[in-house]
């Protein structure tokens, strides 16, 4: 349970909240790149900001604010120009600093043009996504995680609007036995409701199992986020004493699930859009292993994940989407005051110290986790679990048992998307023609 202040301090992101401080110390994810192409202005709601993002015809992209300052109009409906972005009304012109630099049907600009100017915030691409950064200056440097930056890879991009505040995405990533009921119950459910009968009788039951004898949970801070998971015990009904761990939080608002080098991982993005909504972003990484080639991408493809069937009812028969449903679910803005929690929560009560510790680092004028400033000590990869996924890595890879024939989400070539919300973005017919490269080394090795 949390205090109402608390509650508020951890999740809200405005201007000149705590919490809306504390995310403005980093870049911030909010489109894939590939979205100019399509149209060179868009709309985009950041930490409770209205902007707008553009491409002008030099190619250089701007991220300023939504209001014209001559009579307000929003620059969403503005004319890109050599340098900068027209108001489509009278034709004043921003650059990228946001300073109005031209008001072509007035005479005289120079008794307002020193003081017109937009809020503006610098972008950076990297991965094929756009950064902001929102915060004082200096910037600091753009964290080249490594699912953005690792080669030899297919990716793909899906993006949604959450109507919920990003601190209930992301305790979901505090919450490592949510799968057992979420991904495992409620799924079967899902199914029987479809009266999928071809699923039901593939379903594995792995998440369920997950279930039976939970002792305990742990969680612990790593360098770059933090480390939880499930203690089992066979006296308990487990299959072994054994502990699982559950996947890599980054600090502040990152899910890795895997790692670089493995052909299927994940990073679960929440980005703040204000205190009720959050832009999800689903950003998939599937490598080749050593030997293999990965087919090649020009551009870094984009999708909206659908959330609504046509009946306008949450689809609950893909993994993301059942967590979708879950924070959804928890209301715009959950009120802490009101829940009650088990040990299971453990890592939740983790994540929330975490936060209000980095806030109170920012607010004592100090830099918080992962603020990085020297270009000399960034690596050119940084791993947020650590390290790459070794067993990949391996080049003995495909004569080794990696559950190359159980996991679905390296059979992409025979079906297996279809567990995943993935499966809805253009990318995956590109990896199932990995996948089918990476089956076809491990036979021929095996043979
Ligand atoms: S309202 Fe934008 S130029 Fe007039
Ligand atoms: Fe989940």
């Amino acid at each position: 349970m949390l205090s109402t202040e608390m509650n508020d301090r951890l999740a809200r992101v405005g201007p000149g909240t705590p919490g809306g401080e504390l995310m403005r110390r980093y870049w911030i994810p909010f489109m894939p790149a590939g979205m100019l192409n399509e149209d060179p202005v868009q709309k985009v709601r950041l930490l409770g900001e209205d902007l707008t993002c553009y491409k002008d015809r030099s190619g250089d992209i701007g991220l300023i604010g939504n209001r014209c300052m001559h009579r307000a109009v929003d620059l969403k409906w503005g004319i890109p120009d050599e340098h900068g972005l027209r108001c489509p009304y009278h034709g004043w012109l921003y650059d990228a600093a946001g300073v109005c630099v031209e008001a072509p049907l007035e005479a005289r600009t120079d008794m307002f043009a020193d003081r017109l100017k937009l809020d503006a915030y610098p972008v950076k691409e990297m991965g094929g996504l756009l950064f902001a950064y929102m915060g004082p200056s200096p910037a600091p440097l753009l964290p080249p995680w490594d699912l953005f930056v690792w080669p030899n890879s297919v990716r793909q991009i899906g993006y949604v609007t959450l109507e919920a505040n990003w601190l209930q995405c992301q305790e979901n990533t505090g919450d490592p036995s949510h799968g057992v009921w979420l991904h495992g119950y409620l799924f079967k459910y899902a199914l029987e409701k479809m009266d999928d009968q071809d699923r039901l009788a593939n379903m594995s039951d792995s998440f369920m199992k997950q279930g039976v004898g939970i002792k305990d949970l742990y969680a612990n801070e790593t360098e770059y986020g933090m480390e939880k998971g499930v203690i089992f015990s066979k006296e308990l009904g487990a299959e072994s004493d054994h502990t699982s761990r559950h996947s890599t939080v980054i600090f502040p608002f990152y899910t890795e699930q895997n790692a670089a080098g493995a052909p299927w991982s994940e990073f679960q993005i929440r980005v703040p859009i204000d205190d009720y909504h959050t832009y999800h972003i689903s950003y998939n990484c599937y490598a080749a292993p050593p030997g293999v080639e990965a087919p090649k991408q020009d551009v870094i493809p984009y999708y909206e994940v659908p959330m609504w069937d046509e009946q306008g009812r949450p689809i609950l028969d893909a993994i993301l989407n059942q967590d979708f449903i879950g924070w959804w679910a928890q209301g715009p803005l959950t009120d802490r005051s009101q829940e009650n929690l088990g040990r299971t929560d453990i890592p939740v009560v983790f994540l929330r110290r975490q936060i209000d510790e980095q806030i109170q680092i920012v607010e004592d004028g100090g830099d918080p986790m992962n603020f990085f400033r020297d270009p000399a000590t960034m690596p050119e990869i940084l791993y947020g679990g650590g390290g790459p996924a070794e067993a990949w890595q391996n080049p003995e890879w495909a004569s080794k048992d990696l559950g190359l024939s159980r996991n679905t989400r390296l059979q992409y070539h025979k079906g297996g998307a279809e567990w995943e919300s993935d499966r809805f973005g253009p990318a995956v017919p590109l990896v199932a023609e990995l996948h089918r490269r990476i089956e076809e080394v491990q036979a021929s090795t095996k043979s």
